[in-house]
């Protein structure tokens, strides 16, 4: 899990925090405190997530800085919307930004994930 910006704006630091992503770069201890906090590390050790497996398929990465971002706000979205539309996987990502332009294969990998084509 990055740092990154360190104002909640790109998204890259997002981890889920009692189950929903949030950023990490402004969540305080105090209100961190008593919940459940899951990183990257965390979605599955061996990589056996449907969007780790995804990701690799579709050579997701280029320098893979934001990728820890991208996938945790991606499970968060398919833990509430299995079968997303492809306006919906637009809406969720948008806040999580990707300097190389990765976007076209993270949401054909989210795709995958859910069981669709792509
Ligand atoms: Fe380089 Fe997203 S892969 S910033």
């Amino acid at each position: 899990t990055k740092y990154s910006c360190g104002k909640g704006l790109c998204g890259s630091c997002t981890v889920h925090f009692n189950g929903e992503a949030v950023r990490s770069c402004v969540l305080t201890m105090e209100a961190a405190s008593g919940g459940e906090v899951t990183t990257i590390e965390g979605l599955n050790a061996n990589g056996e997530h449907p969007l780790q497996i995804a990701w690799a398929e579709h050579v997701v990465p280029q320098c893979g800085y934001c990728q820890p971002g991208q996938i945790m706000q991606a499970a968060s979205l398919l833990a509430t919307h299995p079968d997303p539309s492809d306006e919906e996987i637009e809406n969720a990502m948008s806040g999580v930004i990707c300097r190389c332009g990765t976007y076209q294969r993270i949401h054909k990998a989210i795709k995958t994930a859910a069981g669709g084509t792509s």
